[in-house]
């Protein structure tokens, strides 16, 4: 396993040794009874005989169907509890981790002509994935980082100062949440130190919350076949300490705006796709060309798609 480098990580590996431990128990068991009966049950030289007639045991039947059951009942009880922790069962928590919380959570209700009441939900309340932990500090906002995962490439956008990277930087002990898109075709963003993973499914957003509580740096992975480079969309979680995470942003606050200020003033007149307006970062962005190009090519040919 690599390293755990969050709470959920251990919890994850607590439940996934736990099962493993319980298969190895019982692969020693299965598997040792059936070589000890195999040899003390072998046919003697010479004998010709029939074996004995066993047909059905109830008593036997009865054990060997309940001890399975309780482990499984167990297992689901534990798994359920960890995917708990995980923000797993109420994802749409993340929506509202500071004041909109209760906004999010009550239906939105319009009347409508005589009368008729209609409960709606807004589309951005059926999220999708792994939300706030339940026992995380709701006086601790969490740092919210939108992530777009396009052939090849994940592009994070911080939109509390409009820092866009193609790595993705984070404090140690703050909670994260990501709001998780895709461009194109289904991705998927995994963190194996932090035993998560969550599709980005184009059309669907996603969230995915979790709280780093080991300084380094960790591999981000797309995890779901999405073409011919999909081997190569992969990049970095800096996990820094708080300082360290601030003159990161800082500094790319700067250079981003002093560039863009360059980018307006040069093309004044004219818009920029996004391939073009990420050209000058895309050497420190770790994006190909053909990311680039790919990125025009689904801008040029993006149709708004129909509201539900
Ligand atoms: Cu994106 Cu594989």
């Amino acid at each position: 396993m690599p390293v755990a480098a969050s709470q959920t990580a251990d919890d994850v590996d607590g439940l996934f040794n736990f099962m493993l431990t319980i298969a190895t128990g019982l692969f020693f068991l299965v598997e040792g009874t059936l070589i000890v009966m195999a040899i003390k049950f072998r046919r003697k030289p010479g004998d010709q005989t029939d074996g004995p007639p066993v047909e059905g045991n109830v008593p036997l039947e009865i054990v060997w169907t309940a001890i399975p059951t309780v482990i499984v009942f167990i297992l689901a009880i534990y798994s359920f509890e960890v995917y708990n922790q995980m923000g797993g069962l109420d994802p749409e928590a993340s929506q509202g981790a500071n004041a909109n919380q209760i906004a999010h959570h009550h239906h939105h209700h319009h009347t409508i002509g005589m009368g008729t009441m209609v409960a709606m939900d807004s589309g951005q309340d059926l999220a999708l994935g792994l939300g706030v932990e339940p026992n995380q500090d709701p006086a601790i906002a969490p740092l919210e980082v939108d992530v777009n995962g396009i052939q090849y490439a994940w592009i994070f956008t911080y939109p509390e100062t409009g820092v866009i990277s193609g790595d993705l930087h984070v404090p140690v002990n703050r909670p994260v949440k990501l709001n998780i898109k895709a461009g194109d075709v289904i991705h998927a963003f995994w963190l194996p130190e932090f035993r998560i993973k969550q599709d980005a499914i184009p059309g669907q957003d996603s969230v995915m919350a979790f709280t780093p509580n080991r300084v380094g740096n960790y591999p981000i992975i797309c995890a779901e076949l999405c073409g011919s480079f999909h081997g190569g969309m992969k990049t970095t979680l800096y996990v820094e300490e708080e300082s360290q995470f601030q003159q990161w942003i800082q500094d790319n606050t700067f250079a981003q705006n002093a560039d863009l200020e360059e980018a307006i003033a040069l093309n004044g007149s004219q818009a920029l796709t996004p391939g073009e307006y990420l050209q000058p970062y895309a050497a420190e962005m770790g994006v190909g060309a053909e990311t680039l190009a790919q990125l025009a090519a689904h801008s040029a040919s993006q149709t708004p798609v129909p509201a539900p």
